[in-house]
């Protein structure tokens, strides 16, 4: 499908940037967020951040995902500079509005987080000493039915996170080929059920187009019951946001980036939300932070030539008890982060 091409271009978001000058000033300061202060986005592993990244006056920091600026607010007060990017004109809206008071030292920039190289480039901010990748949708891509993406909420089939983006999760499960659909549900939402759906969805779309969430929800659910806890779309929908939005190939693009985008000594750090993107993130690191590579057919290991990040924590981050209490949301994060060398 030519859409799918198109939602994974990472300067699709560009557009202002390309024109010159701070994107936030114009697309941002005009269009008014929809919700008060808090209610957008609950920051998750607010405190473990800080910790990897050690934020201090002097410092710049980009923030890919701004979200509702929580992370931002918090590198901001510890007396950072940040340069920040969101794929979602709203929350660019909304964050740049929280965070005005920080003056020039936040600037925000409605773009794919896997063109930070360009971001940098472009408003000279780079290289910086710290990078964040808060992964996935926020808090309002769920609570806000018109967005599509909620199976219990009705609205439109959309689950776009950047608006401007041509392929919408209705274009996907009204135009992809059954085997297509198969593939997606299979490989991004780990679905076992994934030919019945599919088949379900074609023949379901030769009476009429789905366009609405809850067509899809009850869809899903009329062949596949509800058992357990988790509703039965739950997987289906994760695989077409995942679909619609690129969200591996832009991981992808941005891990491979980020080395270049810091300074020696500057942090990555990464908060995924499901097992897909934490293997992405934890192969990534550890191909490029082990110190040498080994072969069967090799007398001695070598040193690794990719090697440009120090694991210093191994094991993943998980929220503490505490957190998961009062943000369930935040129960599936896991952050890893590792230093520049
Ligand atoms: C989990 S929220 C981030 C919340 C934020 N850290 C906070 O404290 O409010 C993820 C945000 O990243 C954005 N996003 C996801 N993938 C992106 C990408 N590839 N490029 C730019 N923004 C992206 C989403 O639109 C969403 O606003």
């Amino acid at each position: 499908m030519g859409g799918v091409a198109l939602s994974g271009d990472p300067f699709a978001a560009l557009g202002p940037m390309s024109e010159g000058g701070d994107a936030a000033s114009r697309d941002g300061a005009d269009a008014k967020p929809s919700r008060e202060l808090g209610d957008y986005h609950i920051p998750v592993l607010r405190e473990e951040v800080l910790e990897a990244i050690r934020p201090e006056p002097g410092m710049r920091i980009f923030d890919g995902t701004l979200g509702g600026g929580g992370h931002s607010e918090a590198f901001l007060r510890a007396g950072a500079s940040v340069i920040a990017c969101d794929q979602d004109l709203e929350a660019i809206a909304f964050a740049t509005r929280r965070l005005a008071s920080f003056g020039d030292r936040f600037t925000a920039v409605h773009a794919n987080f896997a063109a930070m190289d360009r971001i940098l480039e472009e408003t000279g901010l780079g290289p910086v000493d710290g990078i964040l990748l808060d992964l996935g949708v926020s808090s309002r891509h769920l609570d806000a039915a018109e967005r599509g993406f909620s199976f219990q909420k009705d609205g439109p089939l959309d689950m776009r996170m950047n608006a401007r983006a041509e392929l919408s999760a209705a274009d996907l499960v009204n135009d992809a080929d059954e085997a297509e659909l198969v593939r997606i549900f299979r490989e991004y939402g780990e679905e076992r059920a994934s030919r019945r759906i599919a088949g379900a969805i074609v023949k379901a779309r030769a009476e009429r187009r789905i366009e609405r969430t809850l067509e899809l929800a009850d869809l899903v659910a009329s062949v596949l019951p509800r058992g357990g806890g988790k509703h039965p779309a739950t997987r289906v929908f994760q695989a077409l946001r995942i679909a619609v939005n690129d969200e591996l190939g832009h991981l992808a693009m941005a891990l491979e980036k980020s080395a270049g985008c810091l300074k020696p000594g500057g942090v990555l750090a990464v908060i995924t939300f499901h097992s897909l993107e934490d293997r992405m993130v934890k192969r990534f690191l550890r191909r490029r932070s082990d110190k040498t590579i080994d072969r069967p057919e090799w007398p001695a290991p070598k040193p690794n030539p990719e090697r440009c990040f120090d694991l210093v924590v191994r094991k993943p981050i998980a929220p503490s008890a505490e957190e998961q209490g009062a943000n369930p949301r935040a129960r599936s994060a896991k952050l890893r982060w590792a230093v520049r060398v």
